[in-house]
């Protein structure tokens, strides 16, 4: 999704402005640009496609400033083109923006009615319009900010910088995430802690309705009603190097590879003595666990595969009623609540528009508490949320997501786990649900050894324009997480079934085109998965088996990749990392952008 920078300073900046849009890139973008304070105003530089174009355009053009505004577009409203990229430009405001203004076209309608020229199709350009005309009635930017932004409708965060007041910027955000970095000297917004990491660690989060004015001199921050308020500062855990891409070729492959490291720091802490500690949900987590009579479980994508695993788990392991559900299903019905439900939210970025309304519509019914499983500190379902356990991925950087979902697995067992113990889980199998647990970063080192065998199958997957991966139980999500990675980042149209239904109509596809994936861990569902491989056989399907060595024998597979064996906690981890890495080689091998696959972005902030 769009990307902002904003820098007040007393040295040029330009370059900080471009790095900071740079660091944003994995958010998912369309055309980027920057506009400065000059001597005569404010200058703009566009350019369709990527940062790169538009740095090689400031190079061109010596563009410098010392205060000034940076944005990177996925489009909404308006296509992808020069004209519809930020900064949009009002006289002698320039304004960026994340999120929908819903109004805009009412807004639009009234500004032109009073002589105002529209030169893009976006809704982001009533603002610049709209500030302008409260300065041009003598407010400060402030206080024109302060002015326009009850009138927006939607979602938004927004930069504005005026040359009638160099050197201040003013932001403020309502449903779309913002942070003000501290600096010594100069001042910055950002619309996440990566694009200021270079420059500071030290942050303001707004909240929402916030409005905040930043200069050299500081940074004064008021509510939506205007008062001032003070919000706290916090140190970044993240530091520069977490979102380097070193010598892998792909963010995706590196954060494959980071998966062992990221399931050991997601397990820290949260185990000891053979048991999950209880209390790392929450002071009084004995008591709500107990309490706990039914789980909803809202998400998207990926996040939300991650919850019908947890479905089964919770349902497994606790005996507790759990229904998982995509956030923009759940936010427009509803739902019905008993008394005892447990809120679970599970989220990489926390800033899922979808999952967030979900969340503040949860916020207003009986439920016992929201419970979130997030990768990013201080993010807005973080905030939002009455408990929070954090996965530790540390900065996702490829669209695709990879080592959130296992972390995300990894937290949600945690979870299972402690509520299975307090629903009378017996000792035999908590114990070895715990022990999976803590073997898991082993077995992961251990499975992605498998890479090089996984490219070389990849290779029969680069001219087929269709697949079907199939799994049961937890591995029915786990199947369906596959067809995501692979249509994600090769384009290469992908579904995933529960292997029981393959008959109900599926099967109709199969042929020799075909390539049928299969995830299979040896549980009490194997011999009816094998009796549905059969079905694939008979119909000429390409099959390709992920199983463990137990499975393995006697299995009528075109291809067959043997994968550590793993109990019923550890497998869904252990399975998914075949899947990742077998869509990172076709989409290599197919040339497609791993990183940035188009149309997407990482952090869906819009609806
Ligand atoms: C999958 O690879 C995507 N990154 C996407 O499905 C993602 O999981 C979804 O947009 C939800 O994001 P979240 O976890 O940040 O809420």
């Amino acid at each position: 999704m769009c990307g902002i920078v904003g820098i007040s300073a007393q040295r040029n900046i330009v370059k900080h402005l471009i790095d900071g849009l740079a660091a944003l890139e994995y958010r998912g973008y369309d055309s980027a640009g920057v506009a400065l304070l000059g001597p005569d105003g404010i200058v703009r530089l566009r350019a369709k496609g990527k940062v790169r174009d538009l740095a090689a355009l400031q190079l061109e053009t010596g563009l410098d400033g010392h205060c000034g505004i940076a944005h990177t577009r996925w489009a909404t409203h308006g296509v992808p083109s020069e004209g519809n990229a930020h900064p949009h430009v009002s006289g002698q405001v320039s304004v960026v923006h994340n999120g929908i203004i819903e109004n805009h076209a009412a807004l639009r309608a009234e500004l032109q009615a009073q002589g105002y020229e529209f030169s893009s199709q976006t809704d982001t350009e009533v603002i610049a319009h709209m500030v302008e005309r409260a300065q041009r009635a003598g407010r400060t930017l402030l206080q024109a900010v302060q002015e326009v932004v009850p009138q927006l409708h939607g979602a938004y965060a927004i930069v504005v910088v005026s040359a009638r007041e160099p050197g201040t910027l003013v932001g403020a955000r309502l449903g779309s995430p913002l942070v003000v970095g501290l600096g010594e000297g100069e001042q910055y917004f950002g619309s996440d802690v990566h694009a200021l990491l270079p420059l500071t660690r030290r942050f303001l989060y707004l909240e929402e309705g916030d409005v905040a004015e930043l200069s050299t001199a500081g940074v004064q921050v008021y509510t939506l009603a205007g008062e001032k308020v003070q919000r706290e500062v916090k140190e970044s855990q993240f530091n520069a190097d977490a979102v380097q891409r070193g010598d892998y070729a792909h963010y995706m492959l590196k954060e494959i590879h980071e998966q062992s490291q990221a399931v050991a720091d997601t397990l820290e802490g949260r185990i000891a003595g053979g048991k999950v500690l209880t209390q790392i949900f929450g002071v009084e987590a004995e008591q709500l666990l107990a309490a706990t009579q039914a789980v909803h479980i809202i998400a998207c994508g990926t996040s939300y595969h991650a919850g019908l695993v947890a479905r089964y788990w919770i349902e497994q392991l606790a005996g507790v009623p759990c229904t998982t559900e995509i956030a923009s299903e759940y936010r427009y019905r509803d739902p019905v609540v008993r008394e005892g439900t447990l809120f679970l939210t599970i989220s990489q970025s926390g800033e899922t528009a979808d999952t967030l309304a979900a969340l503040k519509l949860a916020k207003q019914m009986p439920y016992l508490a929201q419970l979130a499983v997030c990768n990013v500190p201080e993010s807005s379902i973080v905030r939002e949320s009455s408990l929070v356990l954090m996965t530790r991925a540390g900065p996702e950087i490829g669209v695709a997501s990879t080592k959130a979902f296992t972390t995300q697995l990894v937290a949600l067992a945690l979870f299972a786990l402690a509520l299975g113990r307090v629903k009378g889980l017996d000792d035999a199998r908590y114990a070895d649900g715990v022990r999976q647990l803590e073997q898991l970063p082993g077995l992961i080192v251990e499975t992605l050894k498998l890479d090089a065998e996984i490219k070389t199958l990849a290779e029969r997957f680069t001219d087929k324009h269709h697949a079907l991966f199939l799994g049961r139980g937890t591995h029915w999500p786990v199947a369906m997480e596959g067809a995501l990675k692979l249509k994600e980042i090769s384009y290469i149209h992908a579904e995933a079934y529960a292997a029981g239904e393959l008959k109900h109509g599926p099967l109709a596809l199969v042929d020799e085109d075909m390539p049928v994936i299969a995830v299979a861990p040896n549980d009490r569902l194997i011999d009816k998965l094998k009796s549905n491989l059969e079905e694939v056989r008979a119909r000429g399907g390409q099959l390709y088996a992920f199983v463990d060595e137990t499975v393995a024998h006697g299995l009528d597979a075109a291809h067959v990749v043997i994968l550590p064996a793993a109990g019923e906690i550890a497998a869904p981890v252990i399975s998914t990392l075949p899947l990742q890495l077998l869509s990172y080689h076709v989409a290599v091998l197919r040339g497609t952008d791993v990183d940035q696959p188009r149309n997407l972005a990482k952090s869906v902030t819009v609806e």
